[in-house]
Order: structure tokens, then sequence, then C-alpha cells
């Protein structure tokens, strides 16, 4: 059975949020490493983030995918290839080099330390949400322009996609019954998400409540999805299993969904981090060598999600409300 990998997510890598410039992300490259960490996540609506990733020269050392902002920019998805193109160009302000290279054909990208980079791309191309308004023959068309520009290998277009990125973790599994089912039968990967919820499942009711935590500020995205009276009963219960079984709630829930959840490794799954700072990042980077969870824990988890599976309001994803 193989792993499921670990992707360092890119949203924090911002002036303020975390990972401040080129010289704070350089000194977690080691660590990233030393933990088996390949591969970045990141988007072009990440304010300065591709362009600190292209300072500290990320796409030398790491697999970097990107996000264009599709719906999130209605229309917009006419301009894929430049919007791209306007990617690779902050995130190149040095040549990207092979990462590692080996015998195999230059075109071919492979995941891990093996894994061949080609200059000037980059390894997925997302499309950050649904544009309901646009015609989706000429969102194809468009990203078809950049695949012929050879400007990503890991593809979307006319052929067939082979990553889906989607919100989940413990409160959020709604995509075990139709949406993972589907990827299985279609051979694409599923790329997780705010394995902890954004850090929802990190914190006590109180914190979440107080709103002054994080991204949960009432009337944010997160708060409407996560916070309603379920949720919050649940999140009491959840605080309880960590205490019961001497986890850090943190812990218990990224370690569930790298181990125990419907992630699988030899579909190419991977769970994508987030973190406020360095100390942040190796503590979860150490939960993670700890391996799976007991099965009588992850039996209270299991019918902690009953509870909330059949609410209207159960989380899905931001783009779905
Ligand atoms: N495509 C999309 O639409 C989309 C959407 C969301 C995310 N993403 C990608 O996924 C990445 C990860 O998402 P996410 O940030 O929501 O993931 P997450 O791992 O669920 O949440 C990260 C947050 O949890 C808290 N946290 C992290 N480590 C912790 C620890 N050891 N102990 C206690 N709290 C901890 C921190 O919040 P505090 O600062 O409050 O401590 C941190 O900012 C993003 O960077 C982005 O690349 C993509």
């Amino acid at each position: 059975m193989s792993k499921v990998q670990v992707i360092f997510g890119g949203a924090r890598v911002n002036p303020g949020r975390g990972f401040d410039n080129a010289g704070a992300l350089q000194e977690i490259f080691p660590t990233l490493g030393f933990y088996g960490v390949h591969q970045i996540d990141t988007a072009r609506v990440y304010g300065q983030s591709e362009r600190i990733l292209g300072k500290a020269k990320a796409p030398s050392r790491f697999l970097i995918d990107t996000t264009m902002p599709g719906g999130l920019q209605p229309g917009s998805l006419a301009r894929v290839r430049e919007q791209l193109e306007t990617s690779l160009s902050e995130m190149q302000t040095v040549k990207v080099n092979t990462m590692l290279c080996g015998h195999v054909n230059p075109n071919i990208t492979w995941m891990g330390a093996n894994r061949v980079h080609k200059q000037h791309q980059v390894n997925v191309c997302y499309i950050h949400a649904p544009d309901r308004g646009f015609p989706v023959e000429n969102a194809l068309w468009s990203l078809n322009q950049c695949r012929k520009a050879d400007l990503f290998s890991r593809i979307n277009g006319y052929v067939m996609p082979e990553v889906y990125e989607g919100n989940y973790n413990v409160f959020a599994r709604q995509q075990e019954e139709e949406l993972i089912p589907r990827l299985r039968r279609l051979g694409i990967s599923f790329y997780a998400y705010s394995p902890i919820s954004g850090s929802f499942l990190a914190k006590s009711v109180s914190q979440i409540l107080g709103g002054k935590s994080g991204r949960f500020v009432p009337g944010s995205d997160y708060w409407n999805m996560y916070v309603n009276h379920t949720n919050v009963a649940a999140l009491k219960d959840w605080g309880d299993i960590a205490a019961e079984d001497l986890y850090s709630s943190a812990e218990l829930a990224y370690r569930w969904t790298l181990f125990n959840s419907a992630l699988k490794g030899e579909h190419g799954d991977r769970m994508i981090i987030g973190s406020h700072g360095v100390p942040q990042l190796v503590q979860t980077l150490q939960w993670l060598q700890r391996g799976p969870l007991d099965s009588v824990t992850c039996e209270k988890i299991d019918r902690l999600w009953d509870t909330i599976k059949n609410e209207v309001q159960a989380p899905l994803d931001v783009a779905h409300g």
C-alpha cells in the first residue's frame, strides 16, 4: 500500500501570513525535504504567493501546482493562457531547473524525489471554481491552448483531467459518497485541502464563537461553511474525543485525513496542509510520522460524522456553500 503524500499549501506564503518572504520560505525547504514533502500548492489569487515562490527558487526544488481563477473571476477562462503565462513568469524569476535528471523522456513528469520537472512548466494547473456563465466548450478550448503550448504537465482540457482538488476532513466527508467513487472510476486523483478544516478542528467552541480566530470571522466563507448549531455541538464532542484518547485535536484531524480516511496513495491522492509558521509546520510534520489512529478512535470519529452528515448544512466546499 503506497503512502498518501503531503503537499505544502502556499496560501500563507504572503507578507504577514506566516511565510512572509523568500528568505522565510527558503528556511523551511530543508524541513519539507526531510519530511518527504516535494510538492507545493498555490494559486493566481493567493496575493504574492507565486512571486515569493519564484524568488525563493521553489520551482527548482519542488513540483508546483497552481490554480487559475476560473469562476472566481467570471469570464477569465477566455484569458487562461495569459494568466498561466503570468503565473509562470512570477514563479520563474529564476529559471526552473530539472528537479532530478534521469534517463526518462523530459516530457514525462514523475512524482516525488524521482520526478523530472520540465523547465517553465507547472505540474498541475487547476481551475479554482466553476464559471457557470462561461461556455464549457470555450473553457476547454482555452485550456487546450495551454496544453498545446506545453505550459503544464498534468492536464485539464480535451484529455481527461488527472487531479481534482477538494475540501475534505473529519467534518466534511460528503466527498466520500459521490465524488470519490466517481473519481476512482475515472482514474482521477483526489488532492484534499483543508484537512483540519482551515483550523476549525484545532479550536475550542469558545475560540470559534469568539469570532476572532483566523479564517473564522463571522460572515467569512469558512464561517458560513462550518459555523452552525450542529457543527458547533460536534466540535465540543470532537474536543472530548481528542482529550479522551490523549491527542491534540489538530493532530487527530491531520492523522485521520492522511491515514484513516478515504484518501489512498495507490490512487495518487494527496493531502495539502496549511500552517501559520515554522514551529506549527514542524509540529504537524512530526505528528504525521506517527502513523494511523487506532480503530477505537476511528469508530468514534465515524459516529461523530453520523451526527453531521444528514444535516442540510453539512460542509462541502466554498463553491457549493
Ligand atoms: N483550491 C481551493 O479552493 C483551496 C481552498 C483552501 C485551501 N487550498 C490549499 O490548501 C492549503 C491548505 O489549506 P488550509 O490552510 O485550509 O489547511 P488546514 O491544514 O486545514 O488548516 C491550516 C490552519 O490550521 C491551523 N494549524 C496548522 N497546523 C496546526 C498545528 N500543528 N496545531 C494547531 N493548529 C494548526 C493554522 O491556523 P491558525 O493560524 O488559526 O493556527 C493553519 O493556518 C492552502 O494553503 C491552499 O494551498 C485550496
